[in-house]
């Protein structure tokens, strides 16, 4: 049984590594899309300070459809190109936004968020969705949780059939 720890971590580069072993942990064993994905999105939920929302969207038909996720009820559907979301998945790289009130087409899914970082993921060299974190922090989100995030995506991304 995996058992959710407090993460005593010095700063984000630990905390990030810490939570990639976690990770591997947690998917071991698995390769379920939906086992895996409301696990590895309930791990980074309660480990990660200042969130207010955490979750997946999958590229379905052409669009992004929400998936597993922690936090308030979200936008279902998101067409590629809009919002964060849309964006990072249109250009297949992260988007990091310090403040989504200045972000033109940012999908306001719930008020409380106020900056929010997606990590696109690609999957044999297709897109198969985004990962998606919304903080009530203004600029919460830097380089490290950009490359952090990217870490654990390529663990999901790699334990999972998506
Ligand atoms: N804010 C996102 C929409 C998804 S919610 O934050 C969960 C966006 O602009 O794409």
């Amino acid at each position: 049984m995996f058992e959710l720890k407090p993460v005593a971590a010095a700063g984000k580069k630990e905390l990030y590594a810490e939570l990639a072993e976690q990770a591997v942990h947690l998917l071991a064993g698995e390769r379920d899309l939906i086992a895996n994905t409301a696990n590895f999105a309930a791990l980074l939920y309660h480990s990660l300070p200042e969130i207010n929302w955490l979750g997946l969207y999958f590229y379905k038909g052409g669009e992004l459809v929400v998936g597993p996720f922690q936090g308030k009820p979200a936008c279902v559907r998101i067409a590629i190109g809009k919002g964060v979301c849309g964006m990072a998945a249109e250009r297949r790289d992260a988007v990091v936004v310090q403040d989504v009130h200045e972000f033109p087409g940012h999908i306001a899914c719930d008020s409380a968020s106020n900056s929010e970082i997606v990590i696109p993921l690609i999957q044999g060299g297709e897109l198969v969705g985004v990962l998606d974190v919304d903080s009530p922090v203004r600029g919460r989100f830097d380089e490290e949780d950009r490359h952090g995030l990217e870490k654990l995506a390529a663990i999901l991304l790699a334990q999972t059939d998506f």
